[in-house]
């Protein structure tokens, strides 16, 4: 088959290149690639990565040989994937706990579905992790992002006022489609106090919500796009002023919690179903993706396996 192999001399330290098929382990199934979509953390990763590795965390595709060991979906069935490496590749082998199966029925796009399993999966368990959703005011900073966008629709699905955060302006009115009541620049602007907060910026933005939380409340950092320390002022911490027993908890998407298929699975439904909107802004095959990492633009980049033409790609 071919994949995406990190090599550290390349544009954007990827080359297509010929690789022996995987070899599944008896709890993995075998899955054909169709498209796979790009988070900021695996083009970190790329540098450090092994030279000759298959990179790649996420992939939508079809079980071309189900897990011998009888688990996950059967042959032919549409799935979403997840895991440390080896999706950007024409065949993935994947343990069927990090496999989520399209439910039968409904329609199948595959460049939508690979950006679920990192931001959807995330945005799905941090939101769990903040605490209840129903009838509670919910902060997600950073909410253009991949994790963002998905937080807000999913927080408002589970019948959370959901209040986001965007350094542009401009991306109002889309924060509100997705279901945000208010969209603020940032948790300094807050009207009175949250329940709870998915922060994907960190830095400031994370110390401004943390300031924003109620009693009780509970903080998950998802990640830390900005980029910059979270320096607590010395009284953040005090719990007077209804500000007592709030948390901040961190948070890893492959933490090794069961139900990951499931909730995969659940997104997908949700997706396929129009309840969740994609966010695709830029579609290249495999064979142009070192080109498009190499020169990077804003929004959601998703690979496709083969072109219109079929699986034969030129390299
Ligand atoms: N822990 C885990 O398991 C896990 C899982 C998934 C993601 N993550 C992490 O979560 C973070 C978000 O992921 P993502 O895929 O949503 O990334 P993304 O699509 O790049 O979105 C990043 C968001 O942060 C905003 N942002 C960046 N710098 C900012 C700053 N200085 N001030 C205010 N806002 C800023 C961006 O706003 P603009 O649109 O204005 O640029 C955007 O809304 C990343 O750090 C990622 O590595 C962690």
């Amino acid at each position: 088959m071919d994949a995406l192999v990190v090599d550290h001399a390349a544009p954007g330290l990827l080359r297509l290149a010929p690789v022996p098929d995987p070899s599944p382990a008896p709890h993995e199934a075998l899955v054909r690639v169709a498209a796979a979509s790009v988070n900021p953390g695996e083009v970190r990763a790329l540098g450090g990565a092994p030279a000759g590795s298959v990179h790649g965390w996420e992939a939508s595709g079809t079980v071309v040989a189900p897990a011998a060991d009888g688990s996950g979906p059967a042959a032919g069935s549409p799935v979403v994937t997840v895991g440390a490496g080896g999706g950007w590749a024409e065949l993935r082998a994947v343990p069927t706990s990090l496999l989520g199966a399209v439910p039968a029925g409904l329609p199948v796009d595959h460049a939508a579905l690979a950006t679920l399993p990192v931001a959807g999966g995330s945005a799905l368990r941090a939101l769990r992790d903040s605490g209840p959703l129903l009838g509670r005011r919910v902060l997600v900073t950073g909410a253009t992002g991949g994790v963002g966008r998905y937080a807000v629709q999913l927080a408002a699905l589970g019948g959370a006022e959901v209040v986001a955060t965007a350094r542009d302006a401009a991306a109002a009115d889309e924060l509100r489609r997705l279901g945000a009541t208010a969209v603020l620049n940032d948790p300094s602007e807050l009207d009175g106090p949250v329940d709870a907060v998915v922060d994907t910026v960190g830095g400031p933005v994370l110390v401004e919500a943390f300031a924003a939380l109620g009693s009780d409340g509970t903080l998950v950092s998802v990640g830390r796009a900005s980029g910059r320390d979270a320096v607590l002022p010395a009284d953040a911490l005090l719990g007077d002023r209804s500000r007592h027993g709030r948390t901040i908890r961190t948070f890893f998407l492959l933490d090794g919690r069961p139900g990951l298929d499931r909730d995969l699975g659940r997104l997908a439904a949700l997706l396929g179903r129009g309840e969740l909107r994609a966010a695709v802004d830029h579609v290249v095959t495999f064979a142009d993706a070192p080109a498009a990492l190499a020169a990077p633009r804003p929004g959601k980049l998703v690979l496709l396996a083969h072109g219109p033409d079929g699986p034969s790609l030129a390299r």
